[in-house]
């Protein structure tokens, strides 16, 4: 069965932009995918704790040696590797937060980039191994930024993915949505005519 894995990063829940891009997206991959199976992961809803130190730790020990707390911490990080790999597809809503992603999304990745099992070193250089996925980036932002060297949200979550073998890569951006509301207006309209597939991205 196809899977397509959401997450969710904007602290708003009621009027967030990058989700409504969502429902969208989901709404069109369910009339494409009808025995398909959508996963939801609202890193604002459920926090993922910043990988701590204990965190490390934990995952540096046997098993066997883990008390009930360190094994808690690796049982999470494992349970997000396991969503994430068990997903055919991937669609990610992401505002930009002060140039860069939500702490929130940063966190996620932060457990979800683990060295041999979703990437590996060899001496060729990183390996990724969580290939075979498309990845979707739904973002939003208040200003306008494509292209600018102040954007660290694409090129971070594109290099992020491809570090981790993703290389089908999907963007649709709407920005400017904070500047006036004809500058709203259009960026949302093009951005939802990219969403269903009219207009290629630039
Ligand atoms: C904490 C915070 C930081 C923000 N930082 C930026 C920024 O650096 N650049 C920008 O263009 N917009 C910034 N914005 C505006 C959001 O990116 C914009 O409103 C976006 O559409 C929000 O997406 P949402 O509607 O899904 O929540 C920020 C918003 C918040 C709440």
């Amino acid at each position: 069965m196809t899977t397509l894995l959401r997450i969710d990063s904007s602290l708003r829940r009621d009027g967030s932009d990058s989700r409504a891009l969502a429902d969208r997206f989901v709404a069109a991959w369910r009339r494409r995918h009808p025995d398909g199976q959508v996963r939801i992961r609202d890193l604002a809803a459920e926090p993922v704790p910043h990988l701590d130190g204990a965190t490390l730790a934990a995952l540096a020990t046997a098993p066997e040696a883990r008390d009930a707390e360190a094994a808690g911490r690796v049982a999470l990080a494992d349970a997000l590797i396991a969503e994430f790999m068990a997903a055919d597809e991937l669609v990610l809503a992401v505002p930009m937060y002060n140039f860069g992603i939500p702490s929130t999304l940063k966190a996620y990745l932060d457990h979800v980039a683990r060295a041999g099992v979703t990437f590996r070193y060899t001496a060729a250089g990183p390996e990724g191994l969580a290939g075979d996925r498309r990845v979707t980036l739904l973002l939003t932002r208040g200003g306008r930024y494509t292209g600018s060297p102040l954007d660290h949200q694409a090129p971070y979550l594109r290099t992020v993915f491809n570090f981790l073998g993703i290389t089908d890569i999907q963007e649709v951006v709407a920005e400017g949505l904070n500047i006036d509301a004809d500058s709203r207006t259009q960026a949302l309209a093009a951005a939802v005519e990219r969403l269903n597939g009219r207009k290629e991205a630039a």
